[in-house]
């Protein structure tokens, strides 16, 4: 078995999964309880709070645990609302995760105007139009760090320029860059809201963060209990936290050395396949982009045909592209590249994670070559290509 499906969730690291075990195993008290077990539980919430915020740059009081990007990204958009003074308008990036543009559609309902900011051909933000578009009346920008299907790293100063010269506040959803690439809210130009997720770092499903510069931005999604700065209602996911914290101080400890192993893995894979099959091109900006994705479009087929006949040889993948029940839908994110419909479904996406080897690499190229020398023989034989 070859995973490489890292963008769409990773296997708990060894150290996580001790971390986590030694906790399941273990008799823990609600982090709300006064007594000595309840205390414990709130110590060790808050530890992995401090992790993650070392990981973002960020004071431990700004950031908020929540059960997603996803929350968090709902969250984050919500700020519109409370950013004051007369701005109606959003503006989202065309290539957002699906959870931004969902979160952003009420509010377009309830009298908000929310406007898509276009890419180039190299998936980055036209920060050109993007500085044309913000302005008085904007409330929040929200365009992201690094894209999930291709890898592409947006200017997140840039844009943070751009929206804060219009006094509009800017959300970046930074879920695919923590682990990927350094992050520092404290940066000069920096977003005012930024969202991660654990899963995405070799850390548990169902926990992500929203760090908020300004925690009287945001509204409580989920009413209760006071947890969370009285933001989000609910018993802490106390397991899902720790873990999160866990996969966040490991991922930044040697951030540099073991991106550049992801790199040489992903480069690896990516330059067999292209030299076998001169045909096949690079989706995204090669070289402003993360170092464990590589989004590839393959002429003559259909990508579900080729991850079926990948999936048949252990090696696991995905098409760019959100399915629906009949049909994948083309991915917006190639769409809005300017891709065709069928170039669109033509590409699939390979990433690679901290538990990929250089071996894996290599072999992984051999059978995406031949499974669509394969593909492309029986779609001739059939005349279907
Ligand atoms: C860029 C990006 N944002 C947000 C999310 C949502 O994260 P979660 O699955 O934790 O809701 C994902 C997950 O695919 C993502 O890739």
């Amino acid at each position: 078995m070859i995973y490489l499906d890292n963008n769409a969730t990773t296997f708990l690291s060894p150290t996580v999964r001790s971390r986590i075990g030694s906790l399941i195993a273990a008799p823990v008290g609600n982090p709300s309880s006064p007594h000595r077990l309840g205390q414990e539980a709130r110590a060790l919430v808050e530890k992995a709070r401090d992790q993650v915020a070392a990981a973002l740059g960020a004071p431990s009081e700004c950031v908020l645990f929540v059960a997603s990007g996803s929350e968090a990204n709902a969250m984050a958009i919500a700020a519109a609302q409370t950013c004051g003074g007369d701005r109606d308008e959003i503006i989202v990036s065309a290539v957002e995760h699906s959870s931004v543009g969902a979160n952003a559609a009420p509010l377009g309902r309830s009298g908000y105007v929310v406007r898509e900011a276009p890419v180039v051909g190299s998936g980055h933000i036209d920060l050109d139009r993007l500085a044309g578009m913000v302005n008085e009346r904007t409330a929040i920008v929200s365009v992201q760090s690094v894209n999930n299907e291709t890898g592409v790293v947006q200017p997140v100063e840039a844009v943070a320029e751009i929206s804060h010269r219009a006094g509009a506040l800017y959300h970046c959803d930074a879920a695919q860059a923590l682990g990927k690439i350094p992050i520092d809210v404290g940066a000069r130009h920096a977003p005012d809201l930024l969202s991660v997720t654990a899963h995405k770092i070799h850390g548990p499903t169902g926990c992500g963060a929203l760090y908020a510069r300004d925690l009287s931005l945001l509204q409580p999604l989920v009413g209760g209990g006071d947890q969370e700065q009285g933001l989000r209602g609910g018993t802490e996911n106390l397991i899902g936290a720790v873990g999160f914290g866990a996969a966040a101080a490991e991922r930044v400890r040697d951030l540099a050395a073991v991106t550049a192993l992801l790199a040489a893995c992903r480069d690896s894979f990516e330059h067999a396949v292209l030299a076998a099959e001169p045909g096949v091109t690079v989706n995204g900006d090669r070289r402003h982009r993360v170092g464990n994705t590589s989004n590839l479009r393959f002429p003559d087929i259909d990508g579900d045909m080729l991850i079926a006949a990948l999936d048949d040889r252990g090696l696991y993948c995905s098409q760019s592209s959100a399915c629906t029940t009949a049909r994948p839908t083309p991915s917006h994110v190639l769409i809005a590249m300017g891709l065709s419909e069928p170039e669109a479904y033509a590409s699939l996406r390979f990433s690679f994670g901290v538990l990929n080897t250089q071996e894996e690499a290599e072999h992984a190229a051999h059978c995406v070559v031949d499974a669509y020398r394969d593909l492309v023989d029986r779609l001739r034989r059939i005349g279907a290509a």
